[in-house]
């Protein structure tokens, strides 16, 4: 061991005292594992992944989501994971924003989903324009269409949509609209609870996105672009900010539902919405009865924003994370 390295440890010492601990229900066995990597292979919605991660649906329809996606998309063709496009709304209006979203190119055979909000589904079905979608996942040549689900944002925006019909009414005419089951739901970031979960589980889509409370909370965001705007008046509504439910507690409803139907055992899970590091995310995927994988949003913003090369390199480090996990952390 070099001079320099020894001296390091002697003056970074005092400062590497660590005394709160996080194991996130996993014990550390350090006896048990080696430094090879681990083959990460996963399966879920259908497709086979090369570690069990996945780009969570952002952006697009703003300059520089052009880049932010491109790059999301070359790291997934480069480590073999999937992604959920940001919401594609404006390419219903026109195409001149499709080259933020036409991402196919860069992606190659990976997963990749376009994504429409349950508001923009009621009037399309309500204008009987429903080709317009078939044809936007033709466009995008996508893998199929996440449907986000998002009454708390919409309420607290200030130009927010409003739903005349109860969403699961209007997830059921898409179905049966597009006539496929390429399809997965997702809140956009306070999850949710275990009847409307149940509903989903029933439905012939091929998953859920759990999208859960705890992480980016776009209540929270809509809510202080309101209040810029409006009075101190709008205070009531950022209650509804932090109504929500965690990864955790709508995955043991899940894994419940499961256990009472082993048919729910043929969807698949992105276990997402405040996921903060890959320990708790692997604690989650080892939990789920159901084929998962982890979703991120905001932590890929970042380094998408730096460059690829960093952005490839926090990837990189997630699945030596992984391999890690898989080595040295069980659950019993
Ligand atoms: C910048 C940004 C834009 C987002 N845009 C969308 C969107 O267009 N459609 C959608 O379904 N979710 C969208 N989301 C929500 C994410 O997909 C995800 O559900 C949520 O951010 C929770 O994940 P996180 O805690 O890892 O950020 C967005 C998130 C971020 C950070």
């Amino acid at each position: 061991m070099s001079e320099k390295r020894k001296n390091d440890h002697i003056e970074l010492a005092f400062k590497s005292q660590v005394s709160e601990k996080e194991n996130h229900g996993l014990y550390y066995e350090p006896l048990l594992g080696s430094h090879q990597k681990v083959d990460l292979t996963c399966h879920a919605f259908g497709h086979e992944l090369k570690a069990p991660l996945w780009v969570s649906s952002m952006t697009g329809g703003a300059e520089r989501a052009k880049d932010i996606n491109k790059r999301l998309a070359l790291a997934c063709q480069k480590f073999g994971l999937a992604m959920g496009l940001g919401s594609c709304r404006p390419l219903l209006e026109s195409d001149e924003r499709l080259a933020d979203f036409q991402i196919r190119k860069y992606i190659g055979e990976q997963p990749l989903y376009a994504n429409l909000g349950i508001a923009q589904l009621e009037e399309l079905i309500e204008a009987k324009k429903m080709h317009a979608v078939s044809e936007l996942l033709k466009k995008l040549d996508a893998s199929g269409l996440i449907i986000h689900v998002n009454p708390l944002q919409e309420a607290l925006q200030f130009e927010g949509d409003q739903f005349k019909f109860a969403p699961i009414q209007t997830i059921e005419r898409t179905i049966d609209a597009l006539d496929q089951t390429n399809i997965i739901v997702k809140e956009v970031g306070q999850g949710m609870g275990p009847n409307s979960l149940k509903l989903l589980l029933d439905l012939p889509i091929k998953g859920i996105e759990l999208s859960a409370f705890g992480g980016t909370n776009f209540s929270f965001l809509e809510h202080s672009r309101h209040i810029k705007k409006e009075s101190a008046t709008l205070e009531p509504l950022l209650d509804f900010a932090y109504i929500g439910h965690t990864a955790q507690e709508m995955l043991s409803w899940i894994n419940t539902f499961a256990e009472q139907n082993s048919l729910y055992k043929e969807k698949s899970l992105i276990i997402s919405g405040g996921i903060q590091s890959i320990i708790q995310g692997h604690s989650l995927l080892e939990q789920s009865n159901l084929n998962a994988v982890i979703g991120f949003a905001s932590k890929y913003l970042k380094p998408a924003m730096d460059s690829q090369e960093v952005l490839d390199e926090f990837i990189e480090t997630q699945i030596n994370s992984l391999s890690l996990c898989k080595n040295f952390l069980r659950r019993s």
